[in-house]
C-alpha cells in the first residue's frame, strides 16, 4: 500500500479537477491532472494532423513526445506551456478518442507512475485508482448525475465569459462517459477498494472535508 497516493477518479464534469487541486493544497501533496496529459496528446496529435487514431498512427508520435508539469501543475508539451489550448471543445472530443487507443495508454501510464513514484500525490483520472497505482492507500471514486455535472460544466464556462449551451454539454458529456466506460483499456470503473461519493448538492468545500476524512482514516 502507498499511503500517501490519493487517487481520485470520476466522470467528466464531476469537479475532479478542482477538489484535487485544492486538496492537494491542503495536504501539501502535488497535483497531478492526467485529463491534462491525455488533452496534450490529442493537442500534438492535432497539430501533426493525424486524422485516424490507431496504434499505428499514434505509436510514432508517443516514441517522441515529451509531456511535463510546471511546479503549479500546467501542462507542457516539449517545454510550452500548452494549457491554454487544450480546453477547447476540439481537443476535448480528440482527447477522449486518443485516451482509447492503446499505445497512447500504455506511455501515459507509465509516465503517470513515473511522476508518481516517490508518493505525495493527488492523482486525479479515470483509471487512477484500478491501472495507474492501485495500491494507493486512499482511493476515491467521485461521481454526480449527468444533468449535474453538465450544469457545473455550463456554469463554469459562463465564468469563463464563455458561451454554453446546456443540452450541448449534456449530449457531448454522455456520448464522452460513454467512450470512456467502455473502452478496452483502462475505462472508467470504479476499484473495488475505492470510496465511493456522489456529489449531487455538495460543495467543493463538502467534497474535499470528505476525502481529507477518508485519507486521514487511511493513514
Ligand atoms: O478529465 P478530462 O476531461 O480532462 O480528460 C480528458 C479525456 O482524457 C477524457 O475523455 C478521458 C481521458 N482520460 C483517460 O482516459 N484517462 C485518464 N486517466 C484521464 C483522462
Amino acid at each position: 500500500m502507498k499511503q500517501n497516493i490519493i487517487a481520485i477518479d470520476g466522470p467528466a464534469g464531476v469537479g475532479k479537477s478542482t477538489v484535487a487541486r485544492r486538496l492537494a493544497r491542503r495536504l501539501g501533496l502535488i497535483y497531478i491532472d492526467t485529463g491534462a496529459m491525455y488533452r496534450t496528446v490529442a493537442l500534438a496529435a492535432d497539430r501533426a494532423k493525424i486524422g485516424e487514431f490507431t496504434d499505428e498512427t499514434m505509436a510514432p508520435l508517443m516514441s517522441k513526445i515529451r509531456i511535463s508539469f510546471t511546479d503549479d501543475s500546467r501542462v507542457l508539451l516539449h517545454g510550452e506551456d500548452v494549457a491554454q489550448y487544450i480546453r477547447s471543445a476540439r481537443i476535448t472530443d480528440l482527447s477522449s478518442k486518443v485516451s482509447a487507443v492503446p499505445v497512447v495508454r500504455e506511455g501515459l501510464v507509465a509516465l503517470q507512475r513515473k511522476l508518481g513514484a516517490k508518493g505525495g500525490i493527488v492523482m486525479e483520472g479515470r483509471d487512477i485508482g484500478t491501472v495507474v497505482f492501485p495500491d494507493a492507500g486512499c482511493k476515491i471514486f467521485l461521481t454526480a448525475s449527468p444533468e449535474e455535472r453538465a450544469k457545473r460544466r455550463r456554469d463554469q464556462l459562463i465564468s469563463m465569459g464563455k458561451e454554453a449551451d446546456y443540452d450541448e454539454i449534456l449530449r457531448d458529456m454522455k456520448i464522452r462517459d460513454e467512450r470512456d466506460r467502455t473502452r478496452k483499456t483502462g475505462p472508467l470503473i470504479q476499484a473495488e477498494d475505492a470510496h465511493l461519493i456522489v456529489t449531487d448538492g455538495y460543495t467543493i468545500d463538502d467534497t474535499i472535508a470528505e476525502i481529507v476524512k477518508i485519507y486521514k482514516a487511511s493513514k
